[in-house]
């Protein structure tokens, strides 16, 4: 077969370096990485959604969180609705309906069904959601391995943003189930056998950050998101960053200190959220007894005092970091330090809540038509998060990847680590 170019929608070399780096996939033609490269990411979804029962799947905690079965689903119709049907003039769709019930956000490509009422999708069932993967999958492998040059050569760079997509929805699957199973009094386990990564802290205290101009942004062939790019100049003030995450203990001293009752460590907004909500600790911390317990993805478990605090959302991060005298990094300081090698624990353990808004980047433009939609339109009230947690499926975060909540969240593996200015 011959070697096919990809058309960059996102983000991506024409000459497919980062691919071929994959030793994995050496020798083989284009077309059968790409195969081999759909059907492993489609069975990691797969594989994260077996331990859950149907009734699991079905429930919707709260309007931020989906159900399981939505999420297996949205990722299919994602690539019926962004490939199959503008690329393939032969394919059918599994179920006209489920453009309505599966699209998320697309304004352009139609109407959909409301985000908080996800829940109340009782049909189709699992085993329908399962019937619609496998007839995207047989036309995906159809598409693969039959298209023409041309045709494979617009449909590359849509099924590897789909691909990233489904692994941005792997990591939803277990934070959202984790908000479900966390409202039921008897504490279910995704995993009994699961376990909070260690931190590994590999040195103590602050890595130093140069006072001068720094380069930040996607710099490589791989593949980026949109927010990513385009790499651009910054120019940063000498700093400090701690080279290790917040723990658990840390927090403890907050909470005993009276970090939570303390208004004068807000921000105005947090302290309003952090009233109204009875913030007391960390999402999931229940005190028994005296005792410090959180919900898991293995079940209700004491806090590990030396593992690093978890479900804080950027308003907490922000006041403990004024309790500590510290402040949260810029995410051009997280890149600077984590480019460097300076930081423990950058990626599978927590998302790191940074100081800086979702903003687009000097130069940014979102890709024309629907999929311009993916970052563009989050890029106002929503916080950077940097870094991975250890629900981020292998291999796909980076040190340029650009995660972003509102400030409020913390139903996500998110944590954080403090900075300084340098005086
Ligand atoms: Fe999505």
């Amino acid at each position: 077969m011959p070697r096919v170019p990809l058309v960059p929608v996102f983000g991506r070399s024409p000459k497919m370096k980062s691919i071929k780096a994959k030793p994995k996939f050496s020798g083989g033609d284009l077309r059968a990485r790409w195969s081999q490269q759909y059907a492993a990411v489609r069975a990691e979804t797969e594989r994260r959604a077996a331990p859950l029962s149907a009734e699991d799947q079905v429930v919707q905690s709260m309007a931020d969180a989906s159900p399981t079965k939505w999420h297996r689903a949205h990722t299919t119709w994602f690539f019926e609705q962004f490939l199959l049907s503008s690329h393939d003039p032969h394919y059918e769709r599994f179920d006209e309906r489920f453009a309505y019930l599966f699209n998320s956000y697309y304004v352009a490509v139609g109407p959909r069904h409301a985000r908080p009422q996800r829940g109340l999708i009782t049909r189709p069932g699992v085993e329908e959601v399962a019937a619609y993967r496998a007839h995207v999958d047989a036309a995906m492998a159809a598409l693969i391995e039959s298209a023409d040059d041309m045709a494979l050569e617009r449909s590359l760079s849509v099924l590897e943003i789909g691909l990233h997509h489904e692994q941005q929805h792997q990591e939803l699957i277990l934070t959202d189930i984790l908000h479900a199973f966390a409202q039921n009094p008897t504490h279910p386990a995704y995993d009994k056998e699961w376990q909070m990564p260690r931190s590994q802290p590999n040195a103590s205290g602050f890595f130093d950050i140069a006072k001068g101009i720094h380069l930040i942004g996607h710099d490589d062939d791989g593949f980026f998101f949109d927010n990513e790019g385009p790499q651009h100049q910054a120019l940063l003030q000498p700093a400090r960053i701690a080279r290790n995450l917040v723990t658990n203990a840390e927090w403890f001293e907050f909470i005993a200190a009276g970090g939570y009752r303390t208004p004068a460590l807000w921000l105005s907004d947090g302290w309003a959220t952090a009233e109204t909500e009875g913030w007391e600790a960390p999402g999931y911390w229940q005190n028994v007894d005296g005792e410090w317990f959180t919900m898991t993805l293995g079940g209700l478990r004491p806090v590990d005092p030396e593992a690093a605090v978890c479900h804080v959302s950027y308003y907490e991060a922000d006041a403990f970091a004024r309790w500590r005298g510290h402040r949260l990094p810029t995410e051009a300081e997280w890149e600077v330090a984590a480019r460097a090698g300076a930081l423990s624990d950058a990626y599978g353990v927590v998302w790191q809540w940074t100081q800086s808004p979702h903003a687009p980047y000097p130069g940014y433009r979102p890709v024309a038509g629907a999929l311009g939609e993916y970052n563009g339109k989050f890029m106002v009230n929503q916080i950077v998060l940097r870094g991975s947690s250890l629900a981020t499926p292998e291999g796909h975060a980076r040190v340029s990847y650009r995660n972003f909540f509102p400030p409020s969240a913390r139903w996500q593996f998110s944590g954080l680590r403090l900075a300084d200015d340098e005086n």
